[in-house]
Parts: C-alpha cells; sequence; structure tokens
C-alpha cells in the first residue's frame, strides 16, 4: 500500500550513471577510483587474504583480519589498503574506511618497528602513568601521541584502559604487557627496544615486532614468518588477578543468580 502524499513531491533529479549503485553495492566511480590505486604491494599476500575471507559466510565478514593482514604489510591502512580490502571483499572503499577510522588498532600513519601504547586511563594514571607516558615520550625524542620516533623504533600512544588495572600502571609493547611499571623501568624498556633488544614481557608471549603481531592478529597463529606456535605462548594470567578468583573459591563465594523476565532473584 502506497502512502498518500500531500502536495505533489518533486521530481527526484537523475541519477548520473558514475554515481549509480551496481550489483557490487558501490558507484561507477567508486570501482573507477578502486581501480586506479596500485595494489601489487599486497600481491604477496594475496593468497593469505584469500585463506582468510574462506573463514567466514559472508566475505565482508573478513574485513577486521583483512585489515590487520594489510598492516602486516604496510605498517598502517594506507589508501592502497583501503583498495586492496574493498577489492577482495568487493566492498567500496567507503565501507572499508568505515570501519578502518572507527577502531584504534587500525593505524593511519606507519607505525615504527614496535608500539608503546601507555596506559593513561584513571587507576593507571592516578598510579604514575601521566608520568611514565611523559618519560616514554621524553625518551623516544620528544614526540607525541601516535608519532614516531626519528629512529623508527617505536610508534607511542596513550591508551585507554588496558584491562589490567590490577597490575597498574602497565604499558604494553606491540600489545604484550609490562606491568606495574615505574618510569625507570618504562625508560628501560625504551632503551632495550633503541638497543635493538626485545625485553621479556611481563607475562604472554615473547616480544616481536608490530608488524609480526598484526599477521597473528590477522590469524595466521603458528606461521613460520613469526615464530610459529612459539609466538603465542606464554602465561597471560597474572598471580593478583587469581588471587580474588582463588578467595572466593575456598569461601564457597559465588555470583548472585541472575534475575529472570519477572525481575525476581
Ligand atoms: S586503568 Fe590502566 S589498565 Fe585499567
Amino acid at each position: 500500500m502506497s502512502r498518500a502524499l500531500g502536495p505533489e513531491a518533486p521530481a527526484a533529479p537523475p541519477v548520473e550513471p558514475e554515481h549509480a549503485i551496481d550489483e557490487a553495492g558501490g558507484t561507477t566511480a567508486q570501482h573507477a577510483e578502486r581501480a586506479s590505486v596500485d595494489t601489487t604491494v599486497f600481491d604477496g599476500v594475496r593468497d593469505r587474504a584469500t585463506a582468510i575471507v574462506a573463514r567466514y559466510p559472508q566475505p565482508r565478514s573478513a574485513l577486521l583480519p583483512l585489515l590487520h593482514l594489510v598492516q602486516h604489510v604496510e605498517g598502517h591502512v594506507s589508501r592502497a589498503g583501503i583498495a586492496f580490502c574493498a577489492e577482495v571483499l568487493e566492498i567500496t572503499t567507503a565501507e572499508v574506511s568505515a570501519v578502518a577510522t572507527f577502531y584504534t588498532m587500525y593505524k593511519r600513519e606507519p607505525v615504527g618497528r614496535h608500539l608503546v601504547s601507555v596506559c593513561t586511563n584513571t587507576l593507571c594514571a592516578a598510579l604514575g602513568g601521566d608520568d611514565i607516558y611523559a618519560a616514554v615520550r621524553e625518551r623516544l625524542g620528544g614526540i607525541g601521541h601516535e608519532q614516531t620516533s626519528a629512529d623508527g623504533t617505536a610508534t607511542i600512544e596513550h591508551a585507554e584502559c588496558l584491562a589490567a588495572c590490577d597490575l597498574a600502571p602497565v604499558l604494553t609493547v606491540d600489545y604484550e604487557f609490562f606491568d606495574k611499571q615505574t618510569v625507570e623501568s618504562a625508560v628501560e624498556i625504551i632503551d632495550a627496544l633503541q638497543r635493538g633488544e626485545k625485553p621479556h614481557p611481563t607475562r604472554g608471549a615473547p616480544l616481536n615486532d608490530f608488524r609480526s603481531v598484526e599477521l597473528l592478529l590477522a590469524g595466521f597463529f603458528d606461521d613460520p614468518a613469526v615464530g610459529g606456535l612459539a609466538a603465542v605462548a606464554g602465561p597471560s594470567a597474572a598471580e593478583e588477578s587469581l588471587r580474588g578468583a582463588r578467595l572466593a573459591e575456598e569461601r564457597g563465594w559465588t555470583a548472585p543468580p541472575v534475575p529472570d523476565e519477572g525481575g525476581s532473584a
């Protein structure tokens, strides 16, 4: 049933051919723009891209790991990376850009050999996170948020809560944790990275580098290129995090029952 209209609506202007949506969900102009970008830098990972897409019933669901694969190749999501994802998934570059600019793990500028994320959220800040961030950025040459040191060693960023408040203040290097930091210990980590060393994270897997971790995040966990399964091995839970659960078990504490839909416990 059609809706009754008031006074006759003005006719819509004709759609220019280059703006018409085609079967692939994009306009002719968008496909032309996509085709004009050179994506040959990704030729070496096209098989991996195909393997990622095969994991999902719908190709577009593969976008997040595919963007990590792009960062493995280029260290950030470039215009070519966006065109590559659009091409592989047969979606528009606008759709890829919308996702790539929404999540902070996708970088718009090239990241250095390592990504240093200093938590400056409430609890870490109260326990020294801001001082640690200031000391780290000074050690890297006075750079700012999402900037890279002149020698390419590291990119620094403010991080929101890294879900390790019981171990605050914390920082991560390439997403591996360094717990209970001080200004001095954080500066030592930076010095080691600048010497080309890979200091041991407090817990979790051994340190690698940003681009290698991006291959892991694309879902290639046992790839020899990043050290095989050893690259993801390592205990990730800290004693401090387990203590509460152990106490609750010893004392028979349980979580309150979830109220049913009627609101009674
Ligand atoms: S506030 Fe830093 S880990 Fe939660």
